[in-house]
């Protein structure tokens, strides 16, 4: 029976990890909220850890039953390790359980005692609505799970557990799911320094693949800051992948686990459609460049990248037409009013022309910019509402 598997990613870019889950030849994919699931090998589940760059993590299911209050929570759960069906009165209100947990995974063996867990839970539109109460219900049904199947229990570990499960409760279904990732996908690796307001890597990645861009042409970012974007946009072009500098994976301690069929699989030729790109960044900011100058070294990058500092209406831009892509400081306190966007719409009108743009913007100001984008992608950006707004510079 093959794994369900959940790419997890911010809210927005769905349509973009699906675009890079359809890339990598899966099919039968489906969009939800914050994620796109498909089904697949304990193989396919590696290589999307590797290569997604628009994912935060990837998730294995574990199984799915129905919970309605935390009684059939707790039912389901235990039945999902004992692998023992409970009888009727057993099983929690309301029909509470009704339906086998399934799962390819053997969750009984993956949940032995001798492996610590912990549960984050998220509850939406059902009517157990504590997610605190939905994780300890599926915690007391795992635990007991394991004493009807070993005899005794697993510690529960916060901040070290073996197993990193999430469960998703949502219209009284729940889900329990592992996540295979441990530390989030956009922790690549290369970012050490940063300025003070860098745009996340898989974000940085989406406004790139967003784009459409072939990975021809020069690379700019007038404002770079600690330079994600430029490092983002040349890993497409170069076919590097997002996993390169990371050194660990939750998976990799999971049982089954075969090293050198990962190995095998990181060697694995990426499409490479730009290899002798070149990159252009500018800040206002001598520390965002010393930032920016750092960052590109860790990404193996610095032989490629001219960094000057300045305003970046004074950038002259190499000659192209490449890819000009950038994330204009947001927020009332370092002041972007509507003057400033039409400069910068200005700018990109004179200086680009021909080029492709990608503006990551606090909030749609496609109309302030004055220039009619292609796409506009509304993305959460850590506490923000913004848009990734795409423009063809004709
Ligand atoms: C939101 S940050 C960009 C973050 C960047 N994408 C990253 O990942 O680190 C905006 C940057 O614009 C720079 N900036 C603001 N006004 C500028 C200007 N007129 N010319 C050039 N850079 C400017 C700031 O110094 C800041 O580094």
């Amino acid at each position: 029976m093959a794994l369900g598997i959940v790419a997890t990613c911010v809210l927005g870019l769905e349509e973009i990890l699906e675009g890079e889950l359809h890339a990598l030849g899966y099919e039968d994919l489906e969009r939800e909220r914050g994620a796109v699931t498909f089904a697949g090998s304990w193989k396919d589940c590696w290589r999307a850890n590797w290569r997604l760059r628009t994912a935060n993590r990837v998730l294995v299911e574990l199984g799915s039953w129905d919970g309605p209050d935390g009684p059939a929570l707790a039912a389901g759960a235990r039945e999902l390790v004992s692998g023992r069906s409970l009888s009727d009165g057993q099983r929690g209100h309301r029909g509470g359980g009704r339906s086998r947990p399934q799962s390819g995974v053997d969750t009984g063996a993956l949940l032995h005692p001798d492996r610590s867990f912990a549960i984050q839970a998220t509850c939406t539109a059902s009517q157990v609505r504590d997610s605190r109460w939905a994780a300890l219900s599926v915690k007391d049904g795992l635990v007991d799970g394991q004493r009807d199947r070993y005899g005794r229990r697993a510690s529960v570990e916060r901040d070290q557990p073996d197993l990193h499960l999430r469960l998703r409760l949502h219209h009284d279904r729940a889900s329990l799911l592992l996540d295979t990732s441990g530390e989030p996908l956009d922790r690549r690796g290369y970012r050490e320094e940063t300025t003070t307001a860098p745009v996340r890597e898989q974000l940085a990645a989406a406004c790139v693949l967003a784009s459409g861009w072939d990975g021809r042409g020069p690379v700019v970012d007038p404002m770079c800051g600690s330079g994600t974007l430029l490092i983002e946009a040349a890993w497409i072009a170069l076919g590097w992948a997002p996993g390169l500098l990371r050194s660990r994976w939750a998976f990799e301690t999971l049982p089954g686990f075969d090293a050198g069929a990962f190995a095998a699989l990181r060697r694995e030729p990426l499409p490479a459609p730009g290899p002798d790109v070149g990159l252009f960044g500018n800040d206002l900011s001598a520390e965002a460049i010393q930032a920016a100058r750092a960052n590109l070294g860790r990404a193996h990058l610095l032989n490629r990248a001219v960094l000057t500092s300045g305003d970046a209406a004074g950038f002259e831009p190499p000659p192209g037409p490449g890819l000009v892509v950038v994330n204009p400081p947001h927020g009332a306190r370092i002041g972007t009013d509507a003057e400033r966007w039409r400069e910068l719409g200005d700018l990109l009108k004179q200086r680009y022309r021909g080029w492709t743009a990608v503006v990551l913007a606090g909030e749609d100001r496609g109309k302030q910019i004055g220039l009619r984008p292609r796409r506009r992608i509304p993305v959460r950006n850590g506490p923000l509402d913004g848009r990734i707004l795409v423009f063809d510079l004709f």
